[in-house]
């Protein structure tokens, strides 16, 4: 294995002083794989990716970016790094229009705003056309689905390396949960490293290269996808500490 793209070295951390929601957490995501998490509600799943992206600053321990610790560094410098969030809440403003929604990230940064930009928006209203329908409407407006849809093109005009993807599919038909996860797997192709949450426990292992259980604040598994499978829901019902 080369030098992961993300690296969480001991990472403890928590929103009150003596309160630890995550403990000594270590994981790594590579490029172009997809590096699951599971864990039971309040596990700190959530808590984890807010660390990551700089809302959260770890109480001890180290993350790295290709090498370069990024510890406590702001979620606006992440994004010149290349690191993007689609949140568990939603990351979208309400009140402006799906096109502004899509431009925000990329505001300040010249070099993300020039011409290559513009011809990104192009491709990205190729692969959502309901957006390009909509792209002067409220995105609040917009049905949930095409919330989701309009965060994940945000994500990819920014042509992120690390994407952090907390529950994607909550609330979500079927249909729409399916089209989400092929996002997920077109953002792999793509060269970017993915760390994918999501209750459908069976899709995430399916779908990742590397699986981590958080339980309690803790990584209880870790490995493989292949090592995750067989008789899963018996085995994630023992990793997640639930016996019948
Ligand atoms: N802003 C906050 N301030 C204080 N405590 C918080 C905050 N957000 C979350 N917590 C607490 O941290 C713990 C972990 O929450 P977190 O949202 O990270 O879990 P999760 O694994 O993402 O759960 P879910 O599956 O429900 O999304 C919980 O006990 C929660 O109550
Ligand atoms: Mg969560």
């Amino acid at each position: 294995m080369g030098e992961p793209l993300l690296e969480l070295r001991d990472v403890t951390a928590g929103y009150a002083q003596d309160i630890d929601v995550l403990r000594d957490i270590s994981l790594r995501v590579d490029a172009g794989r997809i590096t699951g998490l599971i864990g039971l509600n309040g596990a700190g799943k959530s808590t984890l990716v807010k660390t990551i992206c700089g809302f959260l600053a770890p109480k001890s321990g180290t993350v790295h970016l290709r090498g370069e610790d990024i510890s406590g560094v702001s979620p606006h410098r992440l994004i010149d790094l290349g690191v993007c969030c689609i949140p568990q809440e939603s990351s979208l403003f309400p009140y402006l229009s799906v096109q502004e929604n899509l431009m925000l990230p990329l505001l300040g940064r010249p070099g993300r705003f020039g011409r290559e930009a513009r011809g990104r928006l192009d491709e990205v209203y190729q692969l959502f056309p309901a957006l390009r329908d909509k792209r002067s409407q409220a995105a609040g407006s917009l049905s949930g689905g095409q919330q989701k849809q309009l965060e994940f093109a945000k994500a990819w005009l920014q042509q992120p390396q690390l994407c952090l993807v907390d529950e994607p599919s909550i609330g979500l038909s079927p249909k729409v949960s399916e089209e989400v996860f092929v996002w997920i797997e077109k953002f792999a192709q793509m060269k970017m490293g993915i760390l994918l949450i999501d209750h459908n426990v069976r899709r995430v292992v399916r779908m990742s290269d590397r699986v981590c259980v958080l339980s309690l604040g803790r990584i209880t598994a870790e490995g493989a996808a292949e090592e995750f499978q067989g008789d899963l829901h018996r085995q994630v019902q023992e990793w997640l500490g639930i016996h019948f």
